[in-house]
């Protein structure tokens, strides 16, 4: 009887192992994810809608909550900052092509939870969008609910909202965004959202980095009404910048292969290859550990199977902290 219940112990105790192993495969800190609803709890009450006019610093524009929350009519807080934006990317085309200004914003500046597009290669963009297509661009943390929207959004758009949207974005200057600060000790967070926002209230404090770049919004209140020009804060670990520009110029010794040869003398990209300098650290991330997984596996990126394989996840922190904190 003793021997049975040792045996199940061992049994109940490996498959937490592995279910554990496996969850925490995917590095959390680039794959954001909502905290799960309580099973059983009842929705909560939707608040009463909050009809006030909100504002952005430097804009006329004045939005209702609900209206910066419509995926088929984004908010637009500076008109003036970006070039006319064809019908996809203002409105998209319901039911399933959402706008691509809400997500990747009018200017394509973008979010941690999905990419920036400003500046991108046309034929890049026109590229990915077919692979989202074919389904050889999916994403390895199916949870995470916007990579799984972009996959649905790549299904239902048309050739002529593809070249309209590549065209559009690849014809804006991205701005710098993103600001990495190398810490021991950073603010403790939760993910909001699909990112992660600094805890407030009883839970308030610092913790220890580890081994993670954090990004989340200078002004969380103004990222919330989406706006396109609140940026983000990503921190590093003391001395991942150093690491990660060794391993990205040089290869670090047979790691990986050097990325300028493929992505140009300033990381910004030749012909389509993109651009992969001053982006969302939290978004390379899933772009080096999608590839090395093989759940983006399009006919580009086979050229970059050899310069992931070997990458650890501690090596993905360091070559995305250099990443971001390098111009876009
Ligand atoms: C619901 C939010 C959402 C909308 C709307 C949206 N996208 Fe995306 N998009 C994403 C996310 C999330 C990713 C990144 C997925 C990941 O992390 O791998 C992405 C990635 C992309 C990429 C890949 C970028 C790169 O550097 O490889 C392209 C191209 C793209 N989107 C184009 C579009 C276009 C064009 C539209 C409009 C037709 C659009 N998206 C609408 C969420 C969205
Ligand atoms: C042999 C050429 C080659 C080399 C070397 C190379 N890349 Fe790439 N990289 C590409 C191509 C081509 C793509 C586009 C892949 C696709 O279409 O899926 C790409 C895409 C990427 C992406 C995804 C960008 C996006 O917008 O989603 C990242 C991140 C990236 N590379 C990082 C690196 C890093 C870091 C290195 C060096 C350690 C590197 N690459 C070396 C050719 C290369």
């Amino acid at each position: 009887m003793k021997r049975h219940w040792l045996r199940y112990g061992v049994v109940v105790a490996a498959t937490t192992f592995l279910i554990l192993a496996q969850d925490q495969k995917t590095p959390p800190w680039a794959y954001a994810l909502n905290p799960p609803a309580t099973p059983g709890a009842p929705a909560p009450a939707a608040p009463p809608a909050d009809t006030s006019l909100k504002h952005v610093p430097g804009s006329n524009v004045g939005l209702t909550l609900p209206q910066t929350r419509d995926l088929f009519n984004p908010p637009d807080w500076y008109p003036d900052d970006h070039p006319a934006m064809p019908e996809v990317v203002m409105h998209g085309r319901r039911p399933d092509v959402r706008a691509c200004g809400y997500c990747h914003l009018p200017n394509g500046q973008g979010r941690p939870e999905n990419a920036s597009l400003a500046g991108l290669p046309a034929g890049y963009i026109v590229q990915q969008m077919a692979d989202y297509k074919n389904g050889l661009r999916k994403t390895s943390e199916s949870k995470m609910g916007p990579p799984t929207t972009m996959l649905a959004i790549g299904k239902a758009a048309n050739d002529a909202e593809v070249k309209a949207a590549a065209e559009y974005f690849a014809s804006i200057k991205p701005k710098p965004w993103i600001k990495v600060i190398e810490a021991k000790m950073v603010p403790k967070t939760h993910v909001s959202g699909w990112m992660f926002v600094e805890t407030e209230g009883a839970g308030k404090g610092m913790e220890p980095i580890g081994s993670r770049v954090i990004e989340m919004p200078v002004d969380l209140e103004r990222t919330e009404l989406r706006d396109s020009k609140s940026s983000f804060i990503a921190y590093a670990p003391v001395g991942s910048i150093k690491k990660g520009e060794a391993l990205v110029t040089t290869g670090g010794a047979g790691k990986t292969v050097k990325c300028s040869i493929c992505h140009g003398a300033d990381l910004k990209g030749i012909g389509n290859v993109p651009s992969i300098s001053g982006r969302s650290p939290s978004y390379i991330a899933r772009q080096l550990y999608d590839i090395q997984q093989g759940n983006r596996n399009g006919p580009w990126t086979q050229l970059m199977k050899e310069a992931v394989a070997k990458l650890t996840v501690d090596d993905m922190v360091s070559i995305t902290a250099y990443l971001a904190s390098r111009n876009p």
